[in-house]
């Protein structure tokens, strides 16, 4: 993988890869103060659509405001747009999207009303997050021994980099352990996400997820409770013991980087079977169609890059019927 494009856009200009720098004396970088989203494009037969780039606009504008930005030069259809264009220009069939808004400029003494925001997106080909064989094997994982954030202590609605330090620990120590993932519990002890998924529990035939108090509310996560729902499995929030993974019939995770995978192994305990359950699978199915226009019912999920060929493509049709999708 390598994340090379042709252009970054940097506050409104889109600037040749090579020369879009930021300077060492950049608040974000000292102190975490930016917010970022991951999102992903892929090539469907009318060309790149964004997936769900609605929510995930509408979450970075959020997470900035949740960080403190009072004020802030984009809407989020602006931020769609510069999305759409970075897209396009650089002509990925298909890629992972990062756009950051960051404290650049004043805010040394922490007081984020003393900076300005800046706001750059990067695009570049990203497959397979947790590995070639994932999708097909699913992946081992450890229970973390450092704990999630407590939502009052960082706020895990927003994906505020600095946030992202405990994901690290995590990740870290779980690789180093010779595992794939890592995952984090709440402070109260109760499964939490993982370092950059949340996490969902199969156990005779339905299907349970952590609630939303503790975890970043993952766009994924919402289409897989649509999917599944479509499907007709049952979906119910309610808090999840570490015992409770161990003793599941499938566990599986989802995240815009990870997409839809299969935990096999947890703590050196098989999962179910030890491979990817029935009822991950047809949910996997039915999402990776999803995601590349191919099921008309989730078509609205997809935001085309590209302009229309012809009238018949109404594409604002497609735009304002995202957030009564999710
Ligand atoms: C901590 C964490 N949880 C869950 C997710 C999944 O969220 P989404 O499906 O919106 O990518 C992510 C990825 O953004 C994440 O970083």
């Amino acid at each position: 993988m390598g994340m090379q494009s042709k252009y970054i856009w940097m506050n409104g200009e889109l600037v040749p890869f090579e020369k879009a720098t930021i300077h060492f004396l950049t608040p974000a970088l000292h102190y975490g103060v930016a917010v970022f989203e991951g999102i992903r494009s892929y090539n469907t037969d009318k060309g790149p659509a964004v997936f769900r780039l609605k929510e995930h606009a509408q979450r970075l504008i959020r997470s900035a405001e949740v960080l403190g930005f009072r004020t802030l030069p984009w809407t989020w259809e602006e931020v769609a747009e510069a999305i759409k264009d970075t897209v396009r220009i650089n002509e990925f069939a298909d890629c992972y999207i990062r756009p950051v808004i960051y404290l650049d400029g004043g805010g040394w003494n922490l007081n984020i009303d003393n900076g300005k925001p800046s706001l750059a997106i990067a695009v570049w080909e990203w497959a397979n997050y947790l590995g070639e064989e994932a999708l097909e094997k699913g992946v081992r994982a450890n229970i973390s021994s450092f704990t999630r954030h407590h939502p009052n202590v960082m706020m895990t609605k927003a994906k505020i980099s600095g946030n992202y330090a405990n994901s690290a620990l995590a990740k870290t120590e779980s690789a180093r352990l010779g595992f794939d993932e890592a995952i984090m519990l709440d402070p109260q002890g109760y499964v939490a996400e993982c370092t950059g998924e949340n996490l969902f529990v199969v156990r005779d035939g339905r299907i349970f997820t952590p609630p939303t108090v503790t975890v970043l509310e993952g766009i994924t996560r919402d289409a897989i409770i649509t999917i599944a729902h479509d499907l007709g499995y049952e979906v119910h929030e309610r808090p999840i013991s570490r015992d409770q993974l161990y003793t599941a019939d499938e566990v599986f995770v989802c995240g815009t980087a990870a997409e839809c995978i299969a935990l096999c192994e947890i703590d050196f305990r098989r999962i179910g079977s030890g491979k990817t359950g029935p009822i991950t699978r047809s949910i996997q199915r039915v999402f990776y169609q999803a995601v590349r226009g191919k099921l008309p019912q989730y078509e609205s999920w997809c935001a085309y890059v590209n302009p229309p060929l012809s009238s018949s493509l109404d594409q604002t049709t497609s735009v304002a019927s995202l957030g009564a999708s999710s």
